[in-house]
């Protein structure tokens, strides 16, 4: 398989979980410490060299696409107080990938989500990275992910391995081990029973796939909760192309609830100098109650 050439973010989803914080404002844009949720996606992207990407949002996300659009009057008041380094950061990735905007118009599910890119990235081998699973220092995992799906030939999953009182949450596969944390997967589904899961290795959002996953996803029926799943997309293909898993490296977090994305943030505030003591006082504080 040709490397990945355009990453593929679905954020088109509810966000229930946060309500009512995701009534007016996108969950992929609420904060972690002061970056949205968003441009740890885009840090990936950005740092294994994916030069293009579609977000797939929905109607009534438009703050999505404002987010990444030019603000010239923002950008003049930090230019005449001297503080454009505020946004430097985020100007980084906007100069460092193209982002094209693609609509799911009703909420069928990821599947269909990921269908919805399907014009713009016409048949080159993609990536797919849910902004809800952030890992920290992301962009070495999935460059490695693009060298072994180039290497194996073949789409690439990421896995982790979890409790068995978690499984029934995620995708989980059935897989050899071909070489240190790496598996040749022979089928996938989604959130089983304990009883019913495969083994304890679970999907996590990022995921390398080639344009054939189009023409599946077109014919693929709902199924879990009555959407369109990747994962059962995902399962077709296997019967036809090889399907290779990699364990997950670095930190990750499932930023799509609130407990997730609080230890994050917790995670990055421990990690930087100002924030540290401020919040070490406040844990001391706290085991003395
Ligand atoms: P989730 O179901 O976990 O996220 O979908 P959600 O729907 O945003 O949030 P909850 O469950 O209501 O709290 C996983 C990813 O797939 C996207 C979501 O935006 C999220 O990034 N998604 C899901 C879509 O883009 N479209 C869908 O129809 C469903």
């Amino acid at each position: 398989m040709k490397r990945a050439s355009v990453a593929v973010i679905p954020a088109a989803g509810f966000g229930t979980r946060f309500l009512p914080a995701t009534k007016a404002v996108p969950k992929e844009l609420l904060p972690i410490l002061h970056r949205p949720a968003i441009e740890f996606i885009f840090d990936d992207i950005v740092g294994a060299q994916i030069p293009e990407s579609v977000l797939i949002t929905s109607e009534n996300k438009s703050a999505l696409a404002m987010h990444f659009s030019e603000a010239p009057n923002l950008e003049s008041h930090l230019q005449s107080n001297g503080s454009e380094h505020l946004l430097e950061q985020h100007q980084n990735l906007l100069s460092n990938t193209t982002i094209k905007y693609a609509i799911q118009d009703r909420q069928l599910g990821l599947g269909h989500a990921v269908l919805q890119a399907e014009q713009l990235v016409g048949d080159r081998p993609f990536a797919v990275l849910l902004p809800d699973d952030i890992l920290l220092g992301g962009s070495s995992f999935l460059t490695k992910m693009l060298a072994v799906s180039a290497q194996l030939k073949g789409s690439v999953l990421a896995l982790k391995r979890v409790p068995p009182d978690m499984i029934s949450r995620y995708g989980v596969v059935s897989a050899s081990q071909i070489a240190a944390n790496q598996y040749r997967i022979h089928g996938i589904v989604e959130k089983p029973s304990i009883h019913d899961a495969p083994s304890d290795l679970a999907v996590i959002g990022r995921y390398i796939l080639p344009p054939t996953i189009f023409h599946i996803l077109r014919s693929t029926p709902s199924g879990a909760l009555g959407e369109i799943q990747l994962t059962d997309g995902i399962a077709k293909l296997i019967e036809s192309e090889p399907v290779f898993g990699l364990i997950v490296e670095g930190d990750h977090y499932d930023v799509g609830t609130p407990q997730g994305m609080l230890a994050c943030a917790l995670t990055l505030g421990l990690e930087h100098a100002e924030m540290r003591e401020h919040l070490l006082e406040i844990f001391r504080k706290w085991s003395q109650k």
